[in-house]
């Protein structure tokens, strides 16, 4: 049995207009978006700088919706804090990117947030397994990290589902709810298979602030995702 959550829908904002960040976060919440998916690159770790910490708290007083914050960079451990005092709801990060996984997810939980760990499209999924009592989101990364607008890679989707069955089997024998989401890529051309295969979050940047209407993408993702649904429960 599939122990998939409600759908989320976490538009990134790395394809944003940084020049009206504030705006677009209120725009995006109000067009529907559950999460806003923040990608923190620190140009070691990916080869690509954004933002950090400042801008994260300068935003969360623009919005009520929670604050997904994507680390992608070397030694998160030294980050998690001042995420936290910023206003981010969860905190997830690259497991080949700290000497310590098991001691980052703790930290980040410890301050209050939900912890994630991401998978490059690359890195097997053994990483979670012993780690799951301490994980609230797995994040399977559908691109190589670095740059918002590429394609999906195919292979993702034979991934999702086998994160799907670690996750069912976990929830199965007692363990917490695990959210599962995917980044990279996404689009309402491809979000029905993606949910099929299993993902019950969904980060899209170049999809979503793309387009001019926020609210007719968001919209029809939704509509895509319960098709998706109709047709598995059926
Ligand atoms: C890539 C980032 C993604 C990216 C997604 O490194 O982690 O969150 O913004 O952008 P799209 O949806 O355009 O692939
Ligand atoms: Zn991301």
């Amino acid at each position: 049995m599939s122990h998939k959550q409600a759908a989320r829908i976490a538009p990134s904002i790395l394809s944003a207009d940084f020049a009206r960040l504030g705006d677009e976060v209120k725009n995006v919440v109000d067009a529907g978006a559950d999460w806003i998916h923040f990608d923190v690159m620190d140009n070691h770790y990916v080869p690509n700088l954004t933002f950090g910490a400042m801008i994260c708290s300068a935003l969360r007083p623009h919005t009520d919706a929670p604050i997904d914050v994507h680390l992608m960079v070397e030694s998160p451990d030294s980050l998690v804090e001042a995420f936290a005092k910023a206003g981010a709801n969860l905190i997830s990060f690259h497991p080949d990117a700290t000497p310590h996984v098991d001691r980052t997810l703790s930290l980040i939980r410890d301050q209050g947030c939900k912890a994630g760990l991401v998978f490059n499209p690359a890195m097997p999924l053994e990483w979670m397994d012993h780690v799951m009592d301490k994980l609230d989101l797995v994040l399977l990364m559908s691109v190589n990290p670095g740059y918002g607008g590429q394609k999906f890679i195919p292979h993702s989707l034979e991934k999702l589902q086998t994160a799907r069955q670690k996750i069912d089997r976990w929830v199965e024998n007692g363990g917490q709810p695990i959210s599962l989401e995917i980044d990279g890529g996404v689009n309402i051309q491809n979000i029905a298979s993606i949910r099929a295969a299993g993902a019950d979050a969904f980060v899209a940047g170049s999809a979503i602030f793309n387009q001019p209407d926020y609210k007719a993408v968001i919209d029809a993702m939704r509509t895509e995702i319960a098709k998706a649904d109709a047709q598995s429960a059926a």
